[in-house]
């Protein structure tokens, strides 16, 4: 039986379980360059000692007006990558694999003078309203998601994740709410995000899976939902996708804005993962699931039973680094516990 800890294997990528940290945004650059701190390397670092089979740095911006806040992490220079090389050549040491989410915040890039956008259409009511791109922007655009990919292979990544989901740049282009543009982009919602996978693709070593992370349904009223992700995933896979990670909403403030909203996320656990089984079978493709699922066993089941391939925990690795670990200990699966650590697990003593 497949299980938390079965080792996964996708293309040239090798996981030692199916542990993944999801992006998280730390905001702690310190000069506001977008250059990763000593935090970042303590924070990634300890989740590489705690057992993460799969740690995905947190978004990480092709421009300084990409980012949500000036203390994001950037991609946009070559002045990016060592700080970052350092941080995946440590977390290797410990076993785990790296990736990066390639990202651009669009309308919610709070401290952009102008934000940029499909359509000027403002976030919600408090928001700067965003400028759209023209057509030549959007082309350059795509050229700096593919320029912030081949900094990320040079920082030595074993996977990039492109940023769908959560109300950023590419899932603005594939919403209708916020794509009304008249030109090649606005007749193809999905344009953008497959010419962004392509650029990607275009600088990923053959054997390298790319993941998209989307939002599987949106929650305002009039938002998209499963079907049209199925939809949209689909263009998104045979431009070069090859794996998915299945989060939700973002595209609008819950409970405020002019359209108000249809639902709320849900609070209970393993909330997104019927959208997850659901892009995974319909789509033939392998998925991430994400969402309360710090409960072990819960996550262990969600392997189990087939929903998904891999299972993210943010918030429980916030709280506790070594959630992995535990985590095996409670499912009494073997994992190689740090040396150091041993006397705390009797088992591996
Ligand atoms: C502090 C914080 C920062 C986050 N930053 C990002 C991010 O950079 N990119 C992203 O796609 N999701 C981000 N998320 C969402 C998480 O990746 C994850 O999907 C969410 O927390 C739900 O999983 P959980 O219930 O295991 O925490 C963030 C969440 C938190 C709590």
């Amino acid at each position: 039986m497949t299980h938390l800890f079965s080792p996964y294997e996708m293309m040239d990528l090798k996981l030692k379980n199916r542990v993944v940290m999801p992006p998280m945004c730390q905001y702690s650059v310190s000069n506001k360059d977008g250059i990763a701190t000593d935090w970042h390397y303590t924070h990634y670092v300890s989740r590489a000692i705690g057992g993460a089979g799969l740690i995905i740095i947190e978004m990480t911006d092709v421009e300084p007006d990409g980012r949500i806040s000036d203390y994001d992490l950037g991609i946009w220079s070559d002045d990016h990558i060592a700080p970052l090389a350092r941080i995946v050549e440590a977390c290797h040491t410990y076993g785990a694999k790296v990736g990066i989410q390639i990202a651009h915040a669009g309308r919610k890039a709070e401290h952009a003078a102008v934000p940029v956008a499909p359509s000027a259409i403002p976030f919600d009511n408090g928001s700067k309203t965003p400028r759209a791109l023209s057509t030549a922007e959007v082309k350059d655009m795509v050229e700096k998601f593919r320029q912030g990919v081949a900094r990320a292979i040079k920082a030595g990544f074993d996977v990039i994740e492109l940023h769908g989901a959560h109300g950023y740049l590419i899932h603005q282009f594939h919403s209708p709410l916020t794509n009304q543009r008249t030109d090649e982009y606005g007749h193809d919602l999905t344009l953008f995000g497959t010419e962004v996978i392509r650029a990607a693709k275009s600088e990923m070593p053959a054997g390298m899976p790319l993941i998209m992370r989307i939002s599987a349904k949106e929650y305002v009223e009039g938002g998209y939902g499963i079907q049209e992700s199925i939809a949209f995933s689909q263009a998104y896979k045979e431009a070069g996708v090859d794996m998915f990670h299945i989060s939700t909403g973002g595209e609008s403030p819950v409970g405020v804005g002019p359209l108000g909203t249809k639902d709320k996320p849900g609070a209970h656990a393993a909330y997104q993962v019927p959208l997850a089984r659901a892009i995974k079978h319909n789509l033939g493709v392998p998925v991430i699931a994400v969402g309360r699922l710090d409960e072990p066993a819960l996550a262990d089941a969600i392997i189990g039973n087939e929903e998904a391939d891999l299972v993210a925990v943010g918030r429980g690795m916030l709280r506790n680094p070594y959630w992995t670990l535990e985590a095996a200990d409670q499912l009494q699966k073997e994992t190689d516990v740090p040396v150091q650590y041993r006397a705390s697990y009797p088992s591996k003593k």
